[in-house]
């Protein structure tokens, strides 16, 4: 009887975005295994109903934000102390909460 031995070489890739796009779950795409808040899976229906910012929503789906639940309201929608022309200066989305510009006060999400 015939043995067969497998050998399989794991080559690391240099940049830790390449392997999180090639990681079967995210490379199949398409989010449907990203978990995703309520709000985030609102602003993507809608998006998608009207066709619009593909590619920000595929960006958004391999990137490390949406591994760890950083949602598009994360950081769409400006924090209260955020910069007076951030917060005063409408975007042209259907969800009047929404900015274009993100505010680094954003970031507090992190702590
Ligand atoms: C970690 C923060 C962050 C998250 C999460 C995020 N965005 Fe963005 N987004 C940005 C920033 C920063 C810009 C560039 C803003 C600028 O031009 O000043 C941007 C730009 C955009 C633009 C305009 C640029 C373009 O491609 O037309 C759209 C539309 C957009 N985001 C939609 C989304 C949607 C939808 C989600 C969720 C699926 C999302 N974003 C999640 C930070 C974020
Ligand atoms: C009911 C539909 C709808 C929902 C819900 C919605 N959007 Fe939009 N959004 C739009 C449409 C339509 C546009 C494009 C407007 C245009 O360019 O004329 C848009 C544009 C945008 C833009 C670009 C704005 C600009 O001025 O360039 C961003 C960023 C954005 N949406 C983020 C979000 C985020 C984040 C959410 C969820 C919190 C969200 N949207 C929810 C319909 C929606």
């Amino acid at each position: 009887m015939a043995l067969v031995v497998v050998v399989v070489f794991v080559i690391p890739s240099r940049h830790s975005t390449t392997a999180l796009s090639e990681s079967p779950s995210l490379a199949q795409g398409a989010g449907d295994t990203v978990k995703m808040s309520a709000e985030t899976r609102q602003c993507i229906a809608c998006h998608q109903e009207k066709g619009i910012t593909a590619a920000a929503i595929r960006d958004w789906k391999r990137s490390t934000h949406a591994v760890n639940e950083v949602g598009c309201e994360k950081c769409h929608l400006p924090a209260a102390d955020a910069a007076e022309v951030i917060r005063k200066t409408a975007s042209a989305c259907k969800d009047p909460r929404v900015r274009s510009k993100v505010s680094a006060r954003n970031c507090t999400f992190l702590s």
